[in-house]
């Protein structure tokens, strides 16, 4: 690798989703020096993939309270009430500033915002863009901002491990960085408080809605520091992911939740509407019960995938409120217009992550985390549709802030040089391409990643029990053995790069959601346990935390 290289600033955010650059636009504007490091290009993450919306109380007669009662009751009794009662009370604002910030979203044509629903909402309460392309403007929106603000921004830049000084406060970030004539090989970020903000792990499984980038770099990151991770066993599976073979791998398109807020009907192959009867709200019940429906009724009829029915709603409708469903169906050769849509549960969402405070600080000083990466505690065992985004927002704000508060009692950085020009070299002991590896995270060969991902899914997955996940925690420990093994004998397992991080990165994921998935032996939210089918509200209203010892080798 080359040699390394570093730049200082007052903060670096990691990942440039909605959390990620709201967090840098707002401490860019208290007059902190920030870089924005993210791994491939700044749009790039899970963001723009976004369809249905952002979920706020901003319709008339909705109240945050609403909201707040929607939210708890999908999250199956683990929300922290005092972070979600934040979350919608200073969301509407959060919105409103994103809408001064530059982005659109749709209206009608009195002017006001129009608002969809989604499952588990009792309202109207979700704005969208674009009609189903929210996260794209979105993203739009803050990268134009971060670029006319002129912020300081590393792109395809893949981070590594959490600095620290001898107190064991935060000091900055190790980067792998990539080609595009900037900055190549190995190198850091020295700050004193470091933003993680690089979303979620949605790649641990073969099928998702994720794209190839959610590979939990963040919660490794975060697990490697010494930092506390929770509720990793509350993977969320979006009930509909448009079918495209049992084998299909890698991302999939989505079939938003507004389609059913909008009046599509969930049907199996006989065309009958089996969620009718399940849940007052029917398809518009919370996401996990829809998964849970779709998945039973699959495996009551052998069938590999439902139908989402919307041909009622005609060629103009589909056409101008789901354009990019519409096309994605389209390009696999369905047509919604004329035809049910064939869609089946994948993974969609880590309702856990980085444990972190009403201020998004984690357990280790400095490090701090919003967003898919993070679990501030909103989402408990199920995350209410649409809340992500508002989540994103609403947090990284409450970062930003908490950073500008303490800035005063940060010592003074060297300061930033300007252009592209690294600022000082790495002195070689303290660069990552120095670091041997740890016999505890050995780097694994990048096809690792295919096996992980098989293994999740068929011992991890929507439906998981007992000998499934033993059986699942077995593989994963062989392919972690075999990779220490080949450190022991050669002193080295594979070449640094993206694809071996990232394969490392998921192996390390995959294995602590399969231990707390052990371990909750109940059915709760999104985590479904065959042979435990019941909530055990005696013994599992609480959270599984996590924490390695940073210093074992
Ligand atoms: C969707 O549009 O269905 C996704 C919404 C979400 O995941 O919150």
């Amino acid at each position: 690798p080359a040699p390394g290289w570093s730049v200082t600033a007052d903060v670096v955010v990691v990942g440039s989703g909605v959390a990620g650059l709201t967090a840098a636009l707002r401490c860019d504007a208290a007059g902190l020096r920030t870089v924005v490091v993210t791994k491939a290009r700044l749009d790039d993450g899970s963001t723009r993939w976004a369809q249905g919306g952002i979920a706020a109380a901003l319709g008339e007669g909705d109240t945050p309270e609403q909201h707040l009662d929607d939210t708890l009751v999908a999250g199956a009794g683990l929300c922290d009430e005092d972070a979600v009662r934040i979350l919608v009370t200073e969301g509407p604002d959060a919105v409103r500033r994103l809408i001064e910030t530059g982005a659109h979203f749709d209206e009608s044509e009195e002017g006001d915002l129009e608002l969809t629903r989604e499952g588990g909402h009792h309202r109207r309460r979700i704005a969208h863009a674009g009609g189903d392309a929210t996260g794209a403007e979105i993203s739009r929106a803050l990268v134009e901002a971060v670029r006319a603000r002129g912020l300081r921004t590393v792109e395809n830049a893949l981070v590594l491990d959490l600095l620290t000084d001898a107190d064991g406060r935060t000091a900055g970030v190790t980067l792998h960085v990539m080609g595009e004539g900037q900055h190549d090989g190995v190198g850091a970020v020295h700050a004193p408080a470091v933003v993680l903000a690089t979303g979620g792990m949605g790649q641990v499984f073969s099928a998702t809605t994720n794209p190839s980038v959610s590979t939990g770099d963040g919660v490794a990151l975060a697990l490697r520091a010494g930092a506390e991770v929770s509720d990793l066993e509350f993977v969320q599976f979006h009930p509909t992911v448009l079918f495209l073979g049992a084998d299909a791998e890698g991302q999939q398109p989505l079939v938003s939740e507004a389609v059913r807020g909008e009046g599509a009907h969930l049907v199996d192959g006989q065309g009958e509407r089996f969620m009718l009867g399940q849940h007052e709200l029917a398809e518009l019940a919370p996401r996990d019960i829809v998964a849970k429906g779709i998945t039973r009724r699959m495996q009551e009829q052998d069938a590999e995938h439902m139908y989402l029915d919307a041909r009622h709603f005609g060629a103009h409708m589909w056409e101008h409120r789901f354009p990019t469903i519409l096309a994605a169906c389209r390009a696999h050769g369905i047509d919604p217009v004329t035809e049910p849509i064939p869609v089946a549960p994948a993974a969609h969402y880590a309702s856990g992550g980085v444990r972190t405070d009403s201020r998004g600080r984690t357990t280790v000083p400095g490090l701090y985390a919003c967003g898919e990466v993070a679990c501030t505690g909103v989402h408990g065992a199920n995350r209410l549709a649409s809340n992500s985004l508002l989540e994103g927002l609403v947090y990284a704000e409450r970062i930003a802030a908490d950073i500008a508060a303490g800035h005063d009692e940060n010592p003074p950085g060297e300061g930033l040089l300007d252009g592209n020009r690294p600022h000082a070299r790495v002195p070689s002991p303290g660069s990552p391409a120095a670091r041997p590896q740890r016999p505890d995270h050995p780097l694994l060969a990048a096809e690792a990643r295919f096996a992980i991902q098989r293994i999740m899914t068929d011992g991890a997955g929507v439906l998981r029990s007992a000998g499934s996940l033993e059986s699942a925690a077995d593989r994963l420990q062989q392919l972690h053995t075999d990779a220490r093994d080949a450190l022991d004998e050669n002193g080295k397992t594979a070449e640094p790069g993206v694809d071996t991080w990232e394969a490392t990165n998921l192996l390390c994921v995959a294995r602590v959601l399969v231990a707390a998935a052990r371990l909750r032996e109940e059915t709760r939210g999104c985590h479904w346990r065959e042979d435990r089918g019941e909530r055990d509200d005696d013994n599992w209203r609480r959270h599984i935390v996590v924490r390695l010892n940073p210093d074992r080798t």
